[in-house]
């Protein structure tokens, strides 16, 4: 499926293009979305196409409104609700039992369908005007670093789908926590761009269980994933090697010993949130840029330290 790739700003155009069947790149306020009618299996195969993803990792649906999750979730648990009210729109991603509309494919068989309501102006106006729900993984082809702006989107998938809506630079930076019910447990599957420190202010304690296999049933979980194509050493600076060319991703403060021009501070003033939203466009200039191998410290593992911490473990495995 040869395309020539447009980026632009025409809801329209996304709604046409969707509406007949095509997946488009969206913006959200975590990462870009290769976005297809949720409902229909011939464009939801299109998005596996595009981004080469396997089968077995299924994709979140994206809706305008709470109200609409229960169309697709056959039941919601009393915290799950707590959560939507609390969290929709915004990067919270939930687990629920789904409804027999939602097809296998999009959940790759699993009974549970993963849904959210992201908090994006031109998202929710093309979501409101569309009468199906949008699948769509991150903008990415599978296991590289997640598309934080319409170009990253052009750069990597340009030739293989017709449009990109640019919604701007997104304002999180990392994907939407994935979250799900058992009994009375919330149980965390994947830390993201709401901070587990602010679910747990709702429902109490969570359970953290970001298990890390190579077929995992919750593959937010794919051990390697959000890669650079350089190899990236995450975590102990005492282990920097000598004769390599290294660039730093470091917080607030530059390492010792390392010209300042080879290190990248993704917030200055010391604040996890921007440096969430700055990550991953670091990550990818670093990876095109002249360095033999990216070194990046360990963040302080609170807050969006750590979706940050589990992005890099991941980009370093
Ligand atoms: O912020 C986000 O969540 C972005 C934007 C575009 O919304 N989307 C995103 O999608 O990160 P993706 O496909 O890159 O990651 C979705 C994750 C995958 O790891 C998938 O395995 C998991 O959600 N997932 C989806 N449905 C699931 C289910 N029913 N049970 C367990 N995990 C599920
Ligand atoms: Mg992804």
């Amino acid at each position: 499926m040869a395309h020539s790739t447009t980026i632009g700003t025409d809801i329209q155009q996304a709604k046409q293009l969707l509406a007949t069947g095509q997946v488009v790149g969206i913006p959200t306020e975590t990462v870009y979305g290769l976005a297809g009618n949720a409902l229909d299996p011939d464009a939801v195969l299109k998005i596996f196409e595009a981004k080469q993803r396997p089968h077995f990792d299924p994709l979140i649906v994206h809706t305008h409104s709470i109200a609409e999750v229960s169309k697709y979730a056959a039941e919601i648990p009393a915290k799950a609700q707590l959560l939507m009210e609390r969290f929709m729109p915004g990067p919270l991603t939930v687990l629920l039992k789904k409804q027999s509309m939602i097809p296998d494919l999009v959940t790759s068989g699993l009974d549970t369908v993963a849904i959210r309501v992201p908090q994006h102006p031109l998202a929710l106006q093309l979501l409101q005007q569309l009468d199906f729900p949008l699948a769509a993984p991150s903008a990415n082809p599978f296991g590289y670093i997640s598309p934080t702006t319409a170009q990253h989107v052009y750069d990597q998938l340009q030739g293989i789908i017709p449009y990109v809506l640019d919604g701007g630079a997104t304002t999180v930076g990392v994907e939407s926590t994935i979250v799900g019910f058992e009994g009375d447990d919330v149980i965390v599957y994947r830390v993201g761009g709401l901070a587990v420190e602010e679910i747990e202010a709702v429902v109490g304690k969570v359970h953290i269980n970001t298990n890390e296999s190579s077929n995992p049933k919750t593959p937010g979980a794919l051990k390697s994933h959000y890669a650079p194509k350089k190899p990236l050493l995450f975590g102990d600076a005492t282990q920097l090697p000598t004769d390599k060319n290294i660039a730093v991703i470091a917080f607030d403060t530059y390492l010792a010993d390392i010209p300042h021009t080879q290190q990248t501070l993704l917030s200055p003033s010391g604040d996890l949130n921007e440096a969430a939203k700055n990550l991953f466009a670091a990550m990818r200039e670093l990876d095109n840029g002249d360095a033999d191998i990216i070194f990046a410290v360990r963040f302080p593992n609170e807050g969006l330290g750590r979706a940050i911490n589990d992005r890099l473990k991941r980009a370093g495995a």
